[in-house]
């Protein structure tokens, strides 16, 4: 049989007619560019996070770009970011003018290693950047306590993670902001791009819609950027929003068939949680010492897999400027070669996940 990756269009004929209807209204109303669907949007998404403020904007990247300049980073400030990410998350500290300092992954969960963090810190650093990747929440205690301490901020970037908890605490709520993707495949996905940024910080949030629009309707008090959700997005953002938990909860029963699945094999490694946390399984990262040849022998089976990522980010050429080698990020190196994301998605049928499963198995050598 043969598995995709993802399957939107299975997502969209689960709930065709309100997505029809949520896109017809916006056409009857023109309501393209700010109206009662963007508005209406940020304010369901504020409130199912748990936070007083969300600020909509044109995708996941702008939104983390549009923080750290309502934040006032400077030129040269240093913000550490992890060292295994999409490159969104350090390509605009360098935009907004910083300096990128990347820290190595935690060797399981893959997401930055608080015990790192401090021999990064210099008087330059202004700020912190985890990312809850694959959609595990990073370690947040050690991390707040460590920003508390040195007088840093924290954005959290959860763009793969929508709804994740650490301790009981939803994702999005812990640094001083976060930013949210709405890439069509992440697990609140758009028809588009599409993103947010959230916050509880009243004048940050008003600072950044400001920003984000031109600095200002007829007053322009600020120089800003253009960067909308339109309300088409937004329309059919509040559509699928009331289907996230149920989404979520798809993912989590795949995820459980394949954790028992590969239970038997030690040579598939199946993601790791931390005791702390709940996973929102944007994506299913196995482990495997033959990873190259498994991702071909699955492609022959007519199963699509990826590589979130083949590189940590200190390793691509974008990055050759700050002369890092693989023993700078041992974890992050280590994985890259070895991590590979198989389909995870809420409409998978039990059969869909035994079939993959099966030809992992078979493609892996014990
Ligand atoms: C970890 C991470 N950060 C940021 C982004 C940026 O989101 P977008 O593609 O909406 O700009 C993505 C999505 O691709 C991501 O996976």
């Amino acid at each position: 049989m043969n598995v995709p990756f993802v399957d939107l269009h299975a997502q969209y004929i689960g709930i065709k007619g309100e997505i029809d209807e949520a896109i017809a209204s916006v056409i009857r109303e023109s309501a393209f560019i700010r109206s009662k669907f963007v508005t209406d949007f940020e304010q369901q998404f504020a409130a199912a996070v748990g936070v007083k403020h969300c600020v909509s904007c044109a995708n996941g990247t702008d939104a983390i770009y549009i923080l750290m300049q309502g934040l006032g980073i400077k030129p040269g400030d240093e913000v550490i970011t992890t060292a295994h990410s999409w490159i969104s998350t350090s390509e605009t500290i360098t935009q907004a003018g910083g300096k990128v300092v990347f820290c190595d992954t935690d060797a399981e969960t893959f997401t930055i290693d608080p015990a790192q963090i401090e021999s990064k810190i210099t008087p330059r650093t202004v700020g912190i950047i985890p990312v809850h990747l694959y959609g595990q929440p990073a370690d947040m205690d050690p991390i707040l306590e460590i920003a508390k301490r040195r007088g840093l901020w924290v954005i959290e970037d959860c763009a793969q993670a929508h709804m994740a908890e650490y301790k009981g605490r939803k994702v999005g709520t812990m640094g001083v902001a976060a930013s949210f993707s709405f890439y069509p495949g992440k697990n609140l996905g758009a028809m588009g791009d599409a993103g947010a940024l959230v916050t509880n910080d009243s004048k940050l949030a008003e600072w950044c819609e400001l920003y984000a629009r031109h600095g200002g309707k007829g007053e322009h008090k600020i120089e800003g950027i253009n960067s909308r959700l339109d309300g088409l997005q937004a329309a059919i953002l509040s559509v699928k929003l009331p289907h996230l938990g149920r989404w979520t909860e798809g993912r989590r029963r795949v995820a459980a068939q394949y954790d028992a699945l590969f239970a038997p094999h030690a040579a598939v490694r199946t993601p790791e949680i931390a005791r702390d946390r709940t996973h929102v399984y944007h994506l299913y990262v196995i482990r495997s010492e033959n990873r190259d040849a498994l991702q071909q022998h699955l492609n022959k089976a007519g199963i699509s897999t990826m590589l979130n990522y083949s590189k940590a980010l200190p390793f691509y050429p974008a990055y050759a400027r700050l002369n890092h080698s693989p023993a700078d990020f041992p974890n992050a190196f280590h994985n890259q070669s070895r991590i590979l994301s198989i389909p995870i998605y809420p409409e998978m049928t039990e059969e869909m996940v035994q079939d993959v499963a099966t030809a992992v198995i078979a493609g892996v050598v014990e």
